[in-house]
C-alpha cells in the first residue's frame, strides 16, 4: 500500500531515518548506491513508461490483479507481477 505515504513527503523519506520505509536499509551499512539510485530511478522509470505501452499478462487488468503478499524477510508478491511491454 504505497499510498500510505502520500502527503507525508516532509516527514518520511528513504534515507534510513524512518523505519516504516527503508528500501535502502539504514545505519552504517545503508546502501552505497542510494544517491545514484535517487537520481537514476525516475529517469529510467519515465523512459520505460514513455517508450512502451504496458500490459499485464493473460488478460489480467489492474482491478483483478492478485495483490496477495508472501511472508519473508522482505515483502514479496505471492504471484509475481509480469508487465509486458508493447511497441507504441
Ligand atoms: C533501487 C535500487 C537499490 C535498492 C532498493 C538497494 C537496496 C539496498 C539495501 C536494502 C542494502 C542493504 C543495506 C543494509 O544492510 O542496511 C543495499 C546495500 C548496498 N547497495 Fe544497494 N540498492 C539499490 C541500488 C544500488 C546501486 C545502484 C548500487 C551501486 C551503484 C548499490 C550498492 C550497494 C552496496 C555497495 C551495498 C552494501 C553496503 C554495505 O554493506 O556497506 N545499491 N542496497
Amino acid at each position: 500500500m504505497p499510498e500510505r505515504f502520500l502527503g507525508l513527503d516532509n516527514q518520511i523519506d528513504v534515507t534510513g531515518k524512518n523505519f516504516e520505509l527503508i528500501p535502502f536499509g539504514g545505519g552504517r551499512r545503508i546502501c552505497l548506491g542510494l544517491p545514484l539510485t535517487i537520481r537514476m530511478l525516475y529517469l529510467m522509470l519515465g523512459s520505460l513508461i514513455n517508450s512502451f505501452d504496458w500490459e499485464l499478462e493473460d488478460g489480467v487488468v489492474p482491478e483483478t490483479m492478485n495483490m496477495e503478499d508472501k511472508f519473508g524477510l522482505t515483502l514479496q508478491m505471492a504471484q509475481p507481477l509480469r508487465a509486458v511491454p508493447k511497441k507504441l
